[in-house]
């Protein structure tokens, strides 16, 4: 796929909505995309790398989660949940297969995954290690914005907050 970063709209085709069969795939590509994180935070202890099937196929068949992913020749290659609280998306687990990384499907994902989501979402919210050096660099490129830092063991975990626009939206 070309590099679309910035227009989700080219991938809103290939777009597909997760759920608990896709559980299994999901967390294979998430442990293999998540162990880059856990030698850049020096710990194998990570949510996503704990995550079990049981949970993930809990996580997938909860309704207010919402899953997407991007399959390539039927290969599950990239996924984020984002998870419906109140008026707020709760943006997580956004992973891109590593030999697919660079290619702007994260970005691209995470853009078309918002746009998909229920009209009462108004702000969306997601955190990063302070080590994450590739998604701290994607999200203001996104337009989320630096809210906060939390301390999280050995490291801090840096706090994103992005509030949904609309087309319809007036140009502020
Ligand atoms: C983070 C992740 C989802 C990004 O997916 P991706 O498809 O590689 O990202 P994209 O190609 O869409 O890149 C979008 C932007 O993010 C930034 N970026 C992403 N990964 C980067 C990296 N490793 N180094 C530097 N910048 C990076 C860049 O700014 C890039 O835009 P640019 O090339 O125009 O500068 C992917 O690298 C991944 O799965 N990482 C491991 C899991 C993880 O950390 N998930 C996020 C947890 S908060």
């Amino acid at each position: 796929m070309d590099r679309e970063l910035g227009n989700p709209g080219a991938l809103m085709t290939s777009l597909l909505r997760l759920g608990p069969a896709d559980a299994g795939e999901m967390l294979t590509l998430q442990r293999a995309a998540y162990v880059t994180e856990a030698q850049a935070h020096g710990t194998l202890e990570l949510p996503p790398l704990l995550e079990t099937l049981e949970q993930a196929k809990g996580a997938l068949g909860d309704p207010a989660c919402f899953a997407w992913g991007i399959r390539e020749a039927g290969r599950l290659v990239a996924s984020v949940r984002i998870v419906v609280d109140g008026d707020a998306g709760l943006v997580g687990r956004l992973v891109v297969a590593p030999d697919r990384q660079g290619h702007g499907l994260g970005g691209s994902l995470l853009l078309a995954a918002e746009a998909a989501m229920p009209p009462s979402v108004t702000v969306f919210r997601l955190f990063t290690g302070e080590r994450s050096f590739g998604p701290l660099r994607m999200y203001p490129k996104l337009g989320y914005v630096e809210t906060r830092r939390t301390p999280e063991l050995h490291y801090q975990v840096v706090h994103f907050e992005k509030p949904r626009v609309r087309p319809e939206d007036p140009v502020r």
